[in-house]
């Protein structure tokens, strides 16, 4: 049997930088690793990676969920993945609108043959399994949509290692905010959310950047190839920093080492292995 390990974010950008705000982010991201590692003790890393994403994104000072950044025309389209590294299985919802929990439709992807759903079919699967429409706006996200404010923490993510030693990662944004209706986000899509029997990969930052330089499968294929996962997260975000580009990635490997690298002024993450834990 593995020691699980759980790793998990709140996004990355320079809207951290408000020591307040980055504490009280900071406690409700410790709560929710706590609550999600005692998950993981007794489940698998799909449903706890599942599980940790969902409370983010019940949490509207995450940008997933309830709460999360609007688009151009006011509305939000949310998107999310989750992989299952045991099986190489990944599925998504992208824009989908008026459901609080984009990343349980997703999840319940994964057993279909189509598994990649967006806009008003990923409404209607959900609706099919009885998800109810809700509206995951708040006066917040409205405000500052109002005042055409852009929110640079973009994503929430989770990547976790079981006790039978499978790896899996789930990710869930509310986008860039003020983006073109239509636009796609990197976290509906392998890119940003990568999963094998050997690490588990989950991305944040500007989705365009993160789709150009194809991250997380880049970390895994050279995880495959012999590197360890630390030099393969710094060889990769070295080259994302000479190309001045904006994210962040956390990871776990199959030996339950963790990973993380950003280019941003903060990643907001933290950590968790039996009784040893980091919260930055
Ligand atoms: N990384 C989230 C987005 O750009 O949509």
């Amino acid at each position: 049997m593995n020691q699980p390990a759980l790793i998990i974010h709140g996004g990355a950008g320079r809207d951290f930088r408000n020591a307040r705000r980055l504490s009280l982010i900071r406690k409700k991201l410790n709560k929710i690793l706590n609550i999600s590692y005692q998950k993981l003790l007794t489940s698998s890393a799909l449903d706890t990676v599942t599980f940790a994403v969902k409370l983010l994104e019940d949490d509207p000072e995450f940008n997933a969920g309830t709460g999360s950044m609007l688009q151009r025309d006011g509305k939000a389209r949310l998107s999310a993945s989750i992989m299952d590294g045991a099986c190489l299985r990944f599925s998504a919802v992208i824009n989908l609108e008026n459901i609080e929990n984009p990343i349980l439709v997703a999840k319940a992807l994964l057993g279909k043959t189509d598994r990649v759903l967006a806009g008003s079919g990923a409404r209607q699967f959900a609706q099919s399994l009885g998800f109810k429409l809700a509206d995951t706006r708040t006066p917040k996200s409205i405000r500052r949509w109002q005042k055409a404010r852009q929110r640079d923490s973009d994503t929430v993510g989770a990547c976790a290692l079981d006790r039978w030693g499978r790896l899996a990662c789930a990710t869930s944004t509310g986008g860039r905010g003020l983006e073109y209706p239509g636009r796609v986000s990197d976290s509906g899509m392998p890119i940003a959310n990568y999963a094998t029997g050997q690490c588990a990969v989950s991305a944040t930052g500007v989705g365009e950047e993160i789709m150009s330089e194809g991250i997380t499968v880049r970390i895994a294929t050279r995880v495959e190839d012999g590197m360890p996962l630390k030099k393969a997260f710094q060889k990769t975000f070295a080259a994302i920093q000479s190309r001045g580009y904006r994210m962040g990635a956390i990871g776990v490997d199959a030996k339950g080492n963790f990973a993380c690298e950003t280019t941003t002024e903060v990643l907001l993450y933290g950590w968790r292995k039996g009784k040893k834990q980091g919260l930055f």
